[in-house]
């Protein structure tokens, strides 16, 4: 539909409309009059229409469009995006890249960011962003179905997957009764050498930046030197630590409980490695979200709603529960049948907003020589 068209469209009534000024006489003629008027009027609508269709896309004749800055990686959720903008014709614009990354980068480019949503890992990052006020209200109506656990006390942002903490063990060597009640367990020497972790992994960091929140500074300090004394292994993500459980390297790993479902998907059930929740409500199984913010600098806050509403779709919970084996947040949607519910592994007294001092956790794991 472009400009060149329409002129085209014009061009061919100006022509029309010079061949009926020129035919005056009744009978045949008249009747040629008559459907040259009416083919005239017929372009005059088209013309009218092709105009409104471009000048809807905007001054520039774009296409409505939005922009995403993610921290969820292209496989995991590019799909999603690509089926919002099939339903909804809005364009997403995705700038993929670390949690924390994105987080500074939207703080430093302030007003400017061409962000409109931010899709965090983790909860941590959306609290900073809340923290420094760069986050705009959600509407009262998509808030309301998501447990208030699992989104700001102030409405700035919300889950919309959840993922649990889990020690992955190998389930050739390791009885599930020989496992700790609590993730603090672990500092007991009998684990010395069997141990897999990854220090500077997103997920683990706000693992123990809740370790800080809810026993303090000393205690969390404490639980880390005493799996250093342990001499565990150190990968460098969640995937190496789940890999290096099921090929024996290591007896037990610290991970995010989906990634064993990933690799029991590519390797089939013969894969000798099994998750542990510790059980009430222990950190080791606590629940962090991956979740949205809009952006108050947005100049299109209306389309990135449409996107947080549709990441909290039935079609886009069904997906997190079906192909990333997440929890979905969206009540009477199922988890993956081999998961526990994630009620039963709800942390009471945790706020996950709280996990914004990433900072402080790294310092801490800086200050006792981790990296
Ligand atoms: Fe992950």
């Amino acid at each position: 539909m472009t400009i060149v068209t329409i002129v085209a469209i014009l061009k061919i009534m100006n022509i029309l409309l010079a061949l009926a000024s020129r035919i005056r006489t009744p009978g045949v003629e008249g009747t040629l009059v008559r459907r040259i008027a009416h083919i005239g009027v017929l372009a005059i609508l088209v013309a009218g229409s092709l105009v409104a269709t471009a000048s809807c896309g905007g001054s520039d004749g774009a296409e409505p469009s939005i922009t995403v800055y993610s921290a969820r990686s292209q496989q995991l959720v590019g799909k999603l995006f690509d089926r919002f903008q099939a339903e909804t014709g809005i364009d997403v614009q995705v700038r993929y890249g670390g949690s924390g990354e994105l987080a500074s980068t939207i703080l430093e480019e302030g007003e400017n960011s061409p962000a409109d949503l931010f899709f965090a890992q983790d909860a941590g990052a959306l609290g900073a962003l809340e923290a420094e006020g760069v986050l705009r209200r959600l509407p009262d109506e998509l808030l309301r179905g998501i447990d208030s656990a699992y989104q700001s006390q102030n409405g700035v942002w919300v889950g919309v997957s959840g993922r649990a903490r889990s020690v992955v063990f190998n389930s050739d060597s390791v009885e599930i009764g020989e496992l700790p009640l609590s993730i603090l367990g672990f500092t007991d020497p009998v684990w010395k050498g069997r141990i897999g972790w990854p220090p500077t992994n997103a997920s683990f960091l706000s693992f123990v930046t809740a370790l800080r929140v809810v026993y303090g500074e000393d205690q969390a300090r404490d639980w880390l030197r005493g799996i250093i004394a342990n001499q565990p292994h150190r990968y460098k993500n969640n995937s190496a630590v789940v890999q290096a459980v099921g090929v024996g390297e290591v007896d037990v790993g610290f991970a995010n409980h989906y990634y064993l479902y990933r690799f029991l998907e590519e390797n089939g059930p013969e894969f000798p490695a099994a998750n542990y929740f510790p059980p009430n409500g222990d950190l080791g199984a606590m629940v962090n979200v991956a979740g949205v913010g809009v952006l108050a600098a947005s100049d299109t806050p209306e389309r990135a709603v449409r996107l947080v509403e549709y990441l909290l779709s039935p079609e886009a919970q069904k997906y997190f529960a079906d192909t990333t084996y997440e929890f979905p947040l969206v009540p009477g949607i199922p988890a993956d049948p081999r998961l526990p519910s994630v009620d039963e592994l709800q942390v009471p007294d945790l706020k996950l907003g709280d996990l914004k001092d990433i900072q402080g956790t790294l310092d801490l794991m800086r200050e006792i020589g981790m990296f």
